[in-house]
């Protein structure tokens, strides 16, 4: 396996925080199985309600999102200097539902992650492809158009979340998304290539967690549905502990 460490993200999009997140995971850490990892790295994406209550838990917390400007007149929205004042480490930039709720575009996209690196917030940038841009077989050319602007020459992670996998069930298989996660290193600046984290989401979870994970260009999983049940999440990060040690 690569050098790479894996990185296990639980975004609990606009849903209420499990509870068992919020149990103070520097006690019995048994209790929290989102409670950071010595081998493994782990991040929750609460709602912008709860990354407080989930620092102050012992968690390591990232925002689903962050406004690029230090401040000013954007209703609803809060930047990212600001995420930083209170301790946030990651940013997800550019997940499919904002692109497709908020209209985000690619430029939007940069400029965000580019704002996280200057308040070094780490940014996880999500890419992916819809269902009719794979059956018409433009997949990699939407993904090389997607990094196009990116500062992909600093230390970002991806996350490749073909859109026809999120929320559906329906995952790609372990060969589809190691082909797509070779082609996005390939793209990348090649003093790059062997350090940046390639994260596949969309339907993760236990029963295929290990197939994934077992592919030379996956580094982690950006988990939805799976993360919010507690469980579930603890036994995906289980699976990932022992790939280390085996
Ligand atoms: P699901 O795991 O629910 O498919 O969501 C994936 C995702 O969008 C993570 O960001």
């Amino acid at each position: 396996m690569s050098e790479r460490t894996f990185l296990l993200a639980a975004n609990w999009k606009m849903n209420p925080t499990p509870a068992a997140a919020l149990v103070n995971a520097h006690g019995d850490q048994s209790k929290n199985p989102y409670h950071p990892h010595a081998d493994i790295d782990v991040v929750v994406f609460p709602t912008f309600l709860d990354v407080q209550r989930c620092m102050d838990a012992g968690l390591i917390v990232g925002a689903q999102y962050g406004h690029p400007e230090v401040s000013g007149a954007h209703t609803g929205d809060v930047s990212m200097a600001m995420l930083k004042t209170i301790g946030c480490r990651y940013v997800l930039c550019g997940h499919s539902e904002r692109r497709n709720d908020h209209k985000e575009t690619d430029n939007d996209v940069a400029a965000q992650a580019i704002a996280a690196l200057e308040q070094k917030i780490h940014p996880i940038i999500c890419i992916g492809e819809t269902l009719e841009e794979r059956e018409k077989g433009h997949a990699e050319a939407v993904v090389k158009k997607q990094l196009k602007g990116l500062p992909l020459e600093s230390d970002v992670t991806i996350a490749y979340e073909p859109v026809w996998a999120i929320g559906t069930g329906k995952t790609a298989t372990p060969t589809q998304a190691q082909e797509m996660h070779a082609f996005i290193r390939s793209q990348l600046p090649k003093d790059r290539r062997d350090s940046t984290r390639i994260l596949y989401g969309g339907s993760m979870k236990v029963e295929n967690a290990e197939a994934m994970l077992k592919q030379p260009d996956i580094d982690g999983g950006l988990i939805g549905g799976a993360s919010l049940k507690p469980e579930e999440f603890g036994k995906m990060i289980e699976i990932a502990e022992k790939m280390i040690i085996n």
